[in-house]
């Protein structure tokens, strides 16, 4: 069976993402529409060997789509996911809009993929915020042998978790610092090359920021409600792939080789722990890759049964495109959908 498929935001960072990874799975579709703004209508994209002329969202008619991949940001999503919905698409969508929707399930096959089945309250399901994914993929199997009490992470994010217009601000800024020309912060709060910038989404009443409140209310709604999590998400001049220094306190006594072991046989997950200069990964080799890279594995003795380790995966892939295919690869092993079989 082949599916009609249509991608929102095709012209995106994390759509011209999902158009690659659809072309290298060889993804049973039929046909694949390559939807953006107005702005981009007409506009090529490169699918496989092919390429994909840009249609205008509001020109599409949903009625022949089985599967919508939706990555054009929250308010598009707000008004666009349930009207592609009714038209009989199941829709994935990368934005934060139904998240923390009680009837729209939150997925990341390797840890839930059973909750999926809930997509037909609403015919949305949702894909969680980059460094969730990445790190609960690593966290998962370490939880199901000891369980994990409390979680302290600290992430170092790349700039194209913010969109095509980040990567391009650190580029410009990057050469401004060599050329000596003139840093304006557009997309950023403050200059981001060669720099930190401890704040990514808004500021929340207790001092939090979005970004670190998502990781918390997502841990808890994918793995588990009682893991206890604190994290400080940081924006770093990286261009692609997320890293993350992760602490965790479990119920049960585990050991750094117990922990290495049992990541070592866990889906998505690839370890690299050497424990010598460069034997660890870093987000420059992490880039383009379909892994979560789990390194720098150790017990930490300042708590009982504590342990810390640094992950690393590529936002745009795990954190984003390839989870959402990974999303609609088991709708259709699971046999939840079926293809409408009509030109779309
Ligand atoms: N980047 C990540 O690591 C990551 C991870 C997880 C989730 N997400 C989420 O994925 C979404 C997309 O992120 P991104 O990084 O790909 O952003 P991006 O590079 O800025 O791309 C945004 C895409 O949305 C399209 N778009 C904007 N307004 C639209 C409208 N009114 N109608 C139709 N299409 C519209 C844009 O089309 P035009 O080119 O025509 O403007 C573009 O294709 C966001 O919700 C983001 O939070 C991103």
């Amino acid at each position: 069976m082949r599916y009609n498929v249509a991608v929102v935001g095709a012209t995106g960072n994390v759509g011209r993402e999902m158009l690659d990874i659809l072309a290298e799975r060889s993804f049973p579709a039929a046909e694949v529409i390559a939807l953006a703004s107005r702005r981009s209508q007409g506009v090529e994209v490169s699918f496989g060997d092919r390429t994909l002329k840009v249609k205008a969202l509001e020109h599409c008619d949903f009625a022949g789509v089985d599967i919508c991949l939706m990555s054009a940001g929250a308010a598009v999503s707000r008004e666009w996911s349930p009207k592609i919905a009714a038209a009989g698409a199941v829709v994935i969508d990368n934005s934060s809009a139904w998240r923390y929707d009680a009837d729209v399930p939150l997925i990341v096959p390797e840890v839930n993929a059973d909750a999926v089945t809930g997509f037909r309250k609403r015919g949305i399901i949702a894909n969680p915020n980059c460094s969730t994914a990445q790190l609960v993929v690593a966290l998962k199997p370490l939880h199901d042998r000891a369980t994990i009490k409390r979680v302290v992470v600290a992430t170092y994010q790349s700039v194209s978790g913010a969109g095509k217009e980040a990567m391009d601000e650190l580029f410009s800024q990057s050469k401004a610092v060599f050329t000596l020309g003139e840093i304006v912060p557009k997309k950023f709060t403050k200059r981001i090359a060669f720099n930190c910038i401890p704040h990514i989404d808004v500021f929340m009443e207790d001092g939090s920021t979005k970004e670190e409140w998502k990781m918390v209310v997502e841990t808890k709604k994918i793995l588990d409600p009682k893991i206890k999590l604190i994290a400080t998400c940081v924006r770093v001049p990286v261009f692609i792939s997320h890293s993350e220094a992760v602490n965790i306190e479990f119920e049960q006594p585990i050991t750094a080789d117990e922990a290495r072991e049992i990541l070592r046989n866990a889906p998505g997950c690839l370890v690299i722990d050497a424990r010598e200069p460069g034997g660890y990964v870093t987000p420059y080799e992490a880039t383009g890759e379909d892994a979560t890279y789990i390194s720098r594995i150790r017990e930490d003795a300042t708590v009982d049964n504590g342990l810390s380790m640094w992950v690393v995966s590529d936002n745009l892939r795990k954190g984003a495109a390839l989870n959402t295919i990974h999303i609609a690869e088991c709708l259709i092993e699971r046999k939840l959908i079926t293809a409408k079989q009509r030109a779309a």
